[in-house]
């Protein structure tokens, strides 16, 4: 059972949810974000934890376990979230993430432009285990895609997700599988 972390439009969620991947819940740091709307429409469970909400980011997180746990969440996806989970929510689970680079290249904000700006050849998407650092953790899979030309952040972007909509579902079906069977 999988739980789904987003904080924006929801693409990469809608790849799992069109995968028939077993999506159970949805949770969100932002109120009113697409993804949230993908949820709805797929009759998925979907909550939204504001930091602002909570004493700290800490117990945000622990909320946000708790009720995954409660939804039968046993591996949890972060699809364009854009916060750091705590220690304590990562020991609960093992958490994937999909980056639009090949880490350890261009890890953190704007990846995609950080790849143009620095004239680089090809770039690409990474899906690997998430740890406490900004997109480190064991790498699962990779696939690089060459940087064309002219092309801006919108358009490399777009090739970027049409990778990512494939490379997650992919990965996340080899972790269910137990054919990835290591977490950090
Ligand atoms: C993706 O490019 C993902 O790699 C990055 O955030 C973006 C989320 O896109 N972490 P979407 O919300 O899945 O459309």
């Amino acid at each position: 059972m999988i739980g789904v972390l987003v904080s924006g439009t929801g693409t990469n969620l809608q790849a799992l949810l069109d995968a028939r991947l077993p999506v159970t819940a949805v949770a969100s740091n932002t109120a009113g974000v697409q993804a949230l709307q993908r949820a709805e429409r797929a009759s998925v469970p979907a909550a939204v934890f504001p930091e602002k909400d909570y004493a700290d980011r800490a117990e945000r997180d622990e909320a946000m376990a708790d009720w995954l746990d409660a939804h039968g969440v046993e591996l949890v996806v972060c699809a364009g979230y854009m916060q750091l989970l705590s220690r304590g929510f990562l020991g609960r689970f093992p958490c994937l993430n999909v980056h639009p680079s090949l880490l350890p290249a261009f890890p953190g904000l704007d990846a995609v432009g950080q790849a143009l700006e620095a004239g680089a050849k090809e770039t690409g998407v990474t899906v690997h285990f998430l740890d406490e650092g900004v997109d480190t953790g064991p790498v699962i899979a990779q696939e690089p895609v060459a940087i064309e030309a002219g092309d801006t952040v919108e358009s490399l972007h777009e090739r970027l997700h049409a990778v990512e909509h494939r490379l997650l579902p992919e990965a996340v079906s080899l972790y269910l599988a137990g054919a990835i069977s290591s977490r950090p």
